[in-house]
């Protein structure tokens, strides 16, 4: 495929700091692949962040772990667009133009604005409300065509294209319509979580054990992986309703090996959970061992993360900047 008719693919991540085994086998391993057939951009959203309180030095450390963490799972610099919102003033700029194109009803009706008032009822600031206008236009800056992100931003892309047909209606031609991005069956697992195998695996789960992070040490994920919540019927086949936390567990090493479902079966066909639970957790020491062992290369690295993000930042300002030199100029301000 040539160059420019590839299409644009943008996501954002927040800079939790902490990604999840759920994350690695449900999204991001999928970059490295998408990164040949699409113009790819990742933006870790700093500025999304301080909606809720954030500690300084926390978030700056959670920022760059979440790109060394991108780098060491195969997104290449050279070819996929990595860089931190806050160095392009331009997502700034143009959510306060979006703002004026966005009505108090409709941002009202979020979901997660609600979720996040009631979790932070001593902070319901104005940026928490405004938050999906500030994700509208990360992703219209970039003319993005896709937009990977879980279900539960589902709404947030539709309010960015109710945005941006809103402005293309008054504006013909500004922005390209983005479509969400939601992982196909089979593409992007859904991985549950190890102590409560029918709620996801989250990094916000009540129970440490049931999530397992990439930085995990081997001696924790093993620990995590022997204690997961199973049943009392010693066989392992897959029976998502029946027997969801053994059914998680072959889902995970089935992809952790490239094995398919029915190879696990036989492969344990008679065996017992006491010999299946530090198999799998093996595998998953395996898989993550060379994501972590290089996260923390390019921690230790800083002129590099600091290259990278800096290269980032250039190239997005410069695909930004067009777009707001457009944005500004439909709506009238003099050029500067
Ligand atoms: N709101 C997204 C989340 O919580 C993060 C995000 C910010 C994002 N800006 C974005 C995702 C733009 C996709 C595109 O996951």
């Amino acid at each position: 495929m040539s160059e420019n008719q590839k299409k644009t693919i943008f996501s954002g991540v927040q800079p939790s700091g902490k990604l999840t085994l759920g994350n690695y086998l449900g999204a991001i391993r999928n970059f490295p692949i998408l990164q040949q057939s699409y113009h790819c951009i990742y933006c870790v959203v700093d500025m999304h962040a301080i909606t809720v309180r954030q500690e300084a030095a926390a978030l700056r450390r959670a920022t760059l772990e979440v790109l060394a963490q991108y780098i060491a799972c195969g997104l290449d610099p050279e070819k996929s667009i990595l860089f931190i919102q806050s160095h392009v003033p331009a997502h700034a700029e143009l959510a306060w133009v979006l703002n004026c194109f966005t009505m108090f009803g409709e941002a009202s009706r979020m979901t997660q604005f609600k979720d996040k008032s009631a979790k932070h009822a001593d902070n319901i600031n104005v940026g928490l409300f405004t938050y999906p206008v500030l994700m509208a236009a990360d992703i219209l800056l970039y003319q993005a065509d896709l937009v990977p992100v879980g279900v539960d931003q589902s709404q947030h892309i539709e309010i960015c294209r109710d945005i941006a047909g809103r402005f293309n209606g008054l504006y013909p031609g500004t922005f390209v319509m983005p479509e969400g991005y939601y992982p196909k069956a089979g593409e992007g697992a859904k991985i549950n979580s190890l102590a409560d195998p029918r709620m996801k695996m989250s990094k916000s789960d009540p129970n440490p054990g049931g999530c397992i992070l990439l930085m995990d040490k081997p001696e924790d994920i093993m620990r995590k992986f022997k204690r997961a919540v199973t049943d009392s019927e010693a066989s392992i086949v897959m029976d998502p309703v029946g027997k969801p936390g053994v059914s998680n567990l072959i889902q995970i090493y089935a992809l952790a090996t490239g094995k398919t479902i029915a190879e696990v079966e036989n492969e344990f066909a008679g065996k017992g959970y006491g010999e299946f639970k530090p198999a799998v957790g093996e595998a998953v020491v395996e898989l993550l061992r060379p994501i972590r062992e290089r996260t923390e290369q390019l921690l230790a690295s800083k002129d590099y993360l600091e290259q990278v993000y800096t290269q980032g930042a250039q190239k997005a300002a410069y695909l930004a900047r067009k777009t707001l030199d457009k944005v500004y100029r439909k709506v009238g301000f003099v050029a500067r």
